[in-house]
């Protein structure tokens, strides 16, 4: 048996992966063999910090600037990423944004901002990306688990995300001609700067005395936030060979959410 970890050789891009979740797939892929692009919008240390971490432990790794709501700079980080490693294997497409607000509060730019970054930076990123992809590949969109469980004010957000899980759906017989398999993880509520800035959010009107943590412990089997690298253990699960017979699927890691 060969001791090669089992991402030997593949080339990977992470889209938000210069901190939470995104970085904790980064690390993840990166043990596991792959050479790792580390996407960054506007938190250009965070993305340089991770990659010296990774390069300090003889992993390959490059931060690479592109805003994913904008389809020509996805393209163009695409084109940086085949050009440092010499092609692409896997794309985490994990970059998002927040968003809770009554109905009448949600305006017309709300709406575009979420569902740019959301719906139209994750279908960039896989278009920009399959067409990378010329031996095959594996592709893994960033969904939520509010796409299936309703949450107070929280309709644009679980809109955009839902609409992810449509995509992955719907995407995997085309992929599956070129040798690329498309799944999505749908965390639960995960420990990360966005979930520290909207924590207080989840508690519904009916438990507004509630602190946010029993809130979360009812509302989880197992009682608690994950924490990101749990979150990537089953990304990179995804991203593996391991996950050959899986395509067009949600995958929800969310501790029994109910
Ligand atoms: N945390 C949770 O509870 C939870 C639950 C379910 C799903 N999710 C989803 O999981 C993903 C990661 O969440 P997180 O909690 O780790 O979020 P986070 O801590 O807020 O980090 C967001 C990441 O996305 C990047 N990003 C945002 N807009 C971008 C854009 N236009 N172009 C490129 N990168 C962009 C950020 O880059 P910069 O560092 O440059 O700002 C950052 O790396 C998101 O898709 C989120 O919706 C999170």
């Amino acid at each position: 048996m060969s001791d090669s970890p089992r991402l030997a050789g593949k080339r990977a891009l992470v889209t938000g992966g210069g901190r939470g979740i995104g970085a904790a797939i980064a690390r993840r892929l990166a043990a596991d063999g792959a050479a790792v692009a580390v996407n960054y919008v506007s938190n250009r240390s965070s993305a340089d910090t991770l990659v010296a971490e990774l390069t300090d432990k003889g992993y390959q790794a490059v931060a690479l600037r592109a805003d994913v709501s904008d389809p020509d700079q996805t393209r163009v980080l695409v084109d940086q990423v085949v050009a440092a490693f010499g092609g692409l294997d896997i794309l985490a497409s994990n970059a998002g944004i927040e968003h809770f607000g009554a109905l009448e509060s949600i305006t017309p730019a709300d709406f575009e901002r979420v569902f740019r970054t959301n719906v139209a930076g994750q279908l960039f990123a896989t278009q920009a990306a399959a067409a990378a992809m010329t031996g095959g590949g594996r592709i893994l969109l960033t969904s939520l688990i509010s796409a299936r469980i309703g949450v107070y004010q929280h309709t644009l957000y679980a809109a955009s995300k839902a609409a992810v899980s449509a995509m992955v759906l719907n995407l995997a017989p085309e992929l599956a001609e070129r040798g690329i398999s498309i799944n999505a993880i749908a965390p639960g509520g995960t420990a990360t700067d966005m979930a520290a800035e909207v924590a207080s959010r989840y508690i519904p009107p009916a438990l507004r005395d509630a602190s946010a943590e029993a809130v979360i412990k009812s509302m989880t089997a197992l009682g608690r936030l994950a924490e990101p690298h749990e979150i990537a253990a089953v990304a990179a699960f995804l991203l593996s060979p391991d996950a050959s017979y899986l395509t067009g699927t949600t995958v929800e890691a969310a501790g029994g959410q109910r």
